[in-house]
Formats: C-alpha cells, structure tokens, sequence
C-alpha cells in the first residue's frame, strides 16, 4: 500500500506526520543553535590574535600552574575552551577585576572572612584568591568539577549543590559572593531561586558580584529577542539544558536594577567589566 493511501485511511495518521516533521524541525534548529552558541563561547573565550602577542605569564608562573591545572575535558566542560593558557591568565585577570571592582566600591577583599564562588567549575577563578586570610568555598551543581577542586585545591573547601535546592550553608555565612558566567546559563526560574539563595547565605551588608550577557551581546539577538531585552526583560536561549553553557542568559540592566537584584542595593554596574569572562558586565550588589 502507498503512503498516500495510509495515510487517507488511518485516521490522526497525517496529523501525528505533520508534528513529528515539526518536532524534528525544532530539534534540528535548537542542536543548530547549541552548535552555533558552544562556538560563540569557544571564539569567544580563545585568545585573540592580538592578545597572543601581549606579554605571556614568565615561565615559572605557567609550569607552577600547569602542574595544579584540571584535565583538558574538565576545562572544556565548564570553560567552553581547553586552552591552558586561558585558564591560567583570564582566570588570574577574573579574579584581579574582582578585586578592583570591589575596591572601586570600597570593599576591601582581604577584609573578607568568608568567601563563597558561587558556580566555582573546576576552580578557575578561586585558585587565583588562595592568598586570602579568608575561608575560601566553592559550590558548583557540576560534581566532577567539584571533585576535582576538592582533591587538588587544598587552600578551599568545596560542596556540590543541585540547580534547585537550597545552598549548603547556613543563612548569614558570607562576607563576599560571586557568581562569575552562571546567571548567563539558567532559566527564569532558577535565576531567581539561585538569587533568593545566595540572598539568604549572605551576611547582611555582604556584598554579591555577578557577570551576565549584557548590551555588548545585544546586537546578536533575534530581532524578537532584541525588543524583549530592549523592554528590560530577560532573554533565555536553551533553557531546558539549565546550567550548562548550552543555556544563555542576557540581562538588560533594567532588569537586573528591577526584579532580579531585590533584596539588594545596586552598588554598581561595570560594563563588560568581567574581564576574565569576556565580553560580560559585571554588577556589584548589597545585601540589604
Ligand atoms: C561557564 S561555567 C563558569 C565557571 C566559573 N565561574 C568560571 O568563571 O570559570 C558555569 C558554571 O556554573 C555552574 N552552575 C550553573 N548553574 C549553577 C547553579 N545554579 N548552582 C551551582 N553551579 C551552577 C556550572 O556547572 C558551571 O561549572
């Protein structure tokens, strides 16, 4: 029997067709996407050809590094790039931006006595904070990578914690939060849990800095996504692959100064100041 004939004789047979044609549609659109983000992040985050001829870290700084650095699949997975370099020196340029970012805001990092990276990967950032008389952790819903901090970073102390549960830590434990390329790869809804967390685990007064896909990143929107950011909302691509760089996030800062920062005051707002985590703004918050 033909095809044409089948599907005049059973009854839904075409419409069931038609769906599936269009699923298949989606699901070839959203890989294209995936494919095409995981790209972006990799060029991104690579070295530029002008970057390589800036002054390299001196020897000594990259053998003492690559002796501690993750396996390359670890660094891919969570830096979208296994370049060591990178690792290494947009790690150390992440955590000094933090430093002077906080201290254009008059908060003095080493004055901190509990630090937490929030969405810590395998430690790209906190490694470069282990001078700090402060007691260093880093949670990531990744436990590979927290695995992987936990044997190797001896100077922190490290905890998994699921997307959507509550923190482990008590409420008022941290001087200082920050969440460096995470906000760029949750959903609406675990946005807002993840800030209601980090809210409560924060000491009152304690400060939060964040880096999101801001205005720099705009102009590659669709047209439809661009007049939802213009109008201050949130953009979310890929948001049932949560947490992973397959998510993106973009945050008009309207947004940011509205629903998303509540229970905070707005200290500042860096664009693309997250050097390490280029071309993301930074934001430096307050716990009220
Ligand atoms: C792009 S990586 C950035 C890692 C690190 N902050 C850095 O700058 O190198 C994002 C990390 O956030 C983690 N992550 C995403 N959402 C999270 C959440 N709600 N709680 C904890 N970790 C989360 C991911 O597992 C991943 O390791």
């Amino acid at each position: 029997m033909r095809t044409r004939d089948l599907l005049r004789i059973v009854p839904g047979l075409s419409r069931l067709v038609r769906t599936l044609d269009s699923r298949e549609r989606e699901s070839r659109l959203l890989t294209e996407e995936c494919r095409r983000l995981a790209n972006e992040n990799h060029r991104l985050k690579a070295p530029s050809r002008t970057k390589r001829t800036a002054p390299r870290p001196s020897p000594a700084v990259a053998v003492e590094e690559v002796a501690e650095l993750p396996p390359d699949v670890l660094r891919l997975m969570v830096a979208g790039t296994d370049d060591a370099e990178w690792f290494v020196t947009a790690g150390r340029r992440a955590a000094e931006s933090l430093t002077a970012l906080l201290a254009k805001n008059g908060i003095v990092i080493e004055e901190c006595a509990s630090v937490l990276d929030f969405g810590c990967g395998c430690g790209r950032v906190i490694r470069h904070l282990r001078h700090l008389p402060a007691e260093l952790h880093g949670c990531d819903s990744n436990p590979v990578a927290v695995d992987w901090c936990a044997e190797n970073l001896p100077f922190g102390q490290f905890a998994v914690n699921a997307l959507e549960s509550t923190l482990p830590y008590d409420a008022d434990s941290f001087d200082l939060v920050y969440a460096l390329s995470v906000f760029t790869h949750l959903p609406p809804n675990l946005q807002a849990h993840g800030m209601r967390e980090l809210h409560r685990v924060l000491k009152p007064g304690g400060a939060l800095v964040i880096s999101v896909h801001g205005d720099a990143l705009a102009s590659r929107l669709t047209r439809a996504e661009r007049m939802d950011y213009r109008a201050g909302r949130l953009v979310v691509r890929g948001g049932d692959l949560a947490g992973t760089n397959h998510c993106a996030a973009f945050h008009p800062p309207p947004f940011v100064r509205g629903p998303f920062a509540s229970g905070f005051e707005v200290l500042d707002l860096a664009p693309e100041g997250a050097t390490g985590n280029p071309p993301q703004d930074a934001w430096v918050l307050r716990k009220k």
